[in-house]
């Protein structure tokens, strides 16, 4: 995995934390509480993976950071300001793209991306044309860019959601679920665009409920359940914390199975010539001896790096969906 890239010299006041929120809480009003208490610290110069299973409050958070919604307690603040208080000076510095963009379905991709950027103050409109090419081009989008918005497939949209969060430069992207209906190529490509951001110096907050997708393309991670934030840190720290997996490879599955068990091996499982378990206290070379001397033919016996699916699991108890 890169390194996390330094937020660029010269880009003026960007704090250490481009967000950070404390105690923020979101009840809606029919009693669901969606957010509880939630502290989180995005570094400047991260890919920030915010991953959590549906209904665990992301997109919730999300809408706060954005000033959509007002918490019901706590604070956040956003680029080192506060929000929804400072939007107006914020969002100009933001590139967001939320659940479901808002589209005009009658107007082409391309008409409904000028049409974005003309709604923009700041935007010269001598560039517009460039821009808007642009921002198709890097998503993918230019040889789609005259048809009309309504035919576009889910992962069209998406695209064009974020070709509307790429218009111009931006210090921070919060993405919400940025891959949601693409097929796997459209997904590679959103993580391609998404290093070259953050190699750009821009901090990227994206939200997912694919675990693999926030190993492959974040330096840093959240993990949300049930509105409460289970933990966060570099990516790399929140796999280490878990203990990994002992795996034994052998033509003798169902004998190597009944050995670690009497060795005391917790969570055993056989699969084929594949058996696992939980990493034993012991020394390895115990556990091998002990196996050769059960008569177990051993190929090898390896205790495998943990993934960032093994903490989350060894954190809440649950699984995940890891589909890609
Ligand atoms: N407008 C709303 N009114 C009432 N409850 C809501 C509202 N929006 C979301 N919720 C509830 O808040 C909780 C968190 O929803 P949220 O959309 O933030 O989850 P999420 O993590 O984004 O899920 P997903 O992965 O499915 O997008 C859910 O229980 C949801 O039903
Ligand atoms: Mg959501």
């Amino acid at each position: 995995m890169d390194a996390p890239s330094a937020a660029r010299p010269g880009q003026g006041d960007v704090p250490a934390s481009v967000i950070a929120t404390r105690g923020l809480t979101k009840r809606y009003r029919g009693g669901q509480l969606a957010v509880d208490g939630l502290d989180l610290t995005v570094p400047a110069g991260s890919v920030f993976g915010f991953l959590g299973p549906n209904g665990s409050g992301k997109t919730t958070t999300i809408r706060m950071l954005m000033g959509l919604i007002e918490p019901t307690a706590g604070t956040a603040r956003v680029l080192g300001r506060p929000m929804p208080r400072s939007a107006r000076t914020v969002l100009p510095q933001v590139g967001a793209l939320i659940e479901g963009p808002a589209l005009y379905g009658f107007l082409s991709g391309r008409d409904n991306l000028l049409r974005y950027d003309a709604a923009d103050p700041t935007a010269d409109p001598r560039t517009r044309r460039a821009r808007v090419a642009a921002a198709l081009d890097r998503v993918g989008l230019a040889a789609a860019a005259g048809k009309k918005a309504k035919a576009y497939s889910l992962g069209m949209k998406q695209r064009l959601g974020l070709a509307a969060a790429l218009l111009q430069p931006r210090r921070l992207l919060v993405l919400d679920e940025p891959t949601n209906g693409l097929d796997p190529q459209g997904m590679r490509e959103i993580r391609t665009l998404i290093r070259e951001l953050a190699a750009d110096g821009t901090t990227v907050f994206l939200s997912s409920h694919l675990l693999d997708e926030i190993e492959q393309v974040c330096t840093h991670a959240a993990v949300m359940a049930q509105g409460r934030l289970v933990t966060q840190g570099a990516v790399a720290d929140l796999a280490a914390g878990a203990r990994g997996r002992l795996v034994v490879s052998t033509p003798d599955g169902a004998e190597t199975a009944r050995v670690l068990k009497e060795l005391g091996v917790g969570d055993v499982s056989a699969d084929g010539d594949r058996v696992t378990g939980e990493p034993p206290e012991r020394d390895l070379a115990e556990v091998t001896a002990a196996l050769v001397t059960a008569g177990v033919r051993v190929r090898g016996l390896t205790v495998e790096r943990a993934s960032l699916e093994d903490a989350f699991v060894a954190l809440t108890g649950e699984g995940f969906d890891v589909a890609g």
